[in-house]
């Protein structure tokens, strides 16, 4: 039976009425799961400012790279690449005079280890935020948001860099293995730099991974200051680490 236009158009109201409702209700959904996405990076930054970058271990981890840094054959000028987070070691550097001539290119693909792009996006501007406010920051921080392991892949050139700063905290597998290989392989410090590593332990014996690229790729150009393994909280209970520091000595 043919519909009267009044009918017709109550259908066609009816019709916009749900398609908008159903707009609403996804709008509504992604904004909850936005939401709980902010609140699960905000967990995992204060965890992380309480717990495993300010455990005990870490921090002297940070004291005996600085003193590295400011023995008077270390390279005192050029650009360290690094894993930066939330900047607390970088701050502190910046605001020594000795090491002025140290500035830094900080990576961050935060989805291998906080899941999804939206986390990686919000942790981005938030360091974007921190160097923009730290006026020792401003000028010595040149930040991206990418793997470090491909930037430090392509470069081909020994002596590249003065320091590297790889404190992944992620298994030492993959490109990050690769990367690894190819810094100390292609001896990417200059003579007396460090390379400063962190691998997490998950299912593997990092330590034990590390000696056998160590003993291939590293030979008698590097020394050992410091290998240790080390729970990534204050409590103990955090993930295990291994970090490594290494200096370039020919
Ligand atoms: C362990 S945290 C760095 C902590 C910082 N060095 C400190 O002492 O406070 C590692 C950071 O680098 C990021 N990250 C890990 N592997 C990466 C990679 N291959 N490329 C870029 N960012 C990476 C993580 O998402 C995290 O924000």
């Amino acid at each position: 039976m043919k519909k009267s236009k009044a009918e017709l158009r109550k259908i066609a109201l009816k019709a916009v009425a749900t398609r908008r409702e159903n707009e609403r209700k996804k709008m509504l959904s992604e904004r909850a799961l936005k939401a709980h996405r902010t609140r699960r990076l905000n967990a995992k930054v204060s965890a992380n400012k309480t717990t495993g970058y300010e455990s005990k271990s870490k921090k002297s981890v940070k004291e005996i790279i600085t003193e590295l840094l400011l023995s008077v054959t270390s390279p005192k000028i050029g650009i360290i690449p690094t894993l930066a987070f939330l900047f607390s070691f970088e701050k502190k550097l910046t605001k020594i005079a000795e090491l002025s001539g140290l500035t830094f290119m900080s990576f961050e693909s935060a989805r291998p280890v906080v899941q999804g792009q939206h986390e990686t996006e919000l942790l981005v501007k938030r360091q974007r935020r921190i160097i923009k406010k730290t006026s020792s920051l401003k000028s010595r921080v040149f930040h991206q948001e990418n793997d470090i392991n491909d930037w430090l892949l392509f470069v081909k050139q020994p002596n590249s860099f003065p320091h590297i700063f790889t404190d992944y905290c992620g298994n030492l597998i993959g490109k990050t293995r690769r990367a690894v290989i190819h810094i100390l392989k292609n001896d990417l410090v200059q003579v007396n730099g460090i390379v400063w590593f962190t691998f997490a332990n998950r299912g593997m014996s990092a330590q034990n991974a590390f000696l056998e690229l160590f003993g291939k790729y590293a030979g008698k150009r590097y020394k050992i200051e410091l290998l240790e393994n080390y729970a990534g909280s204050k409590s103990g209970l955090g993930s295990p680490m291994t970090t490594v520091i290494l200096r370039r000595i020919k």
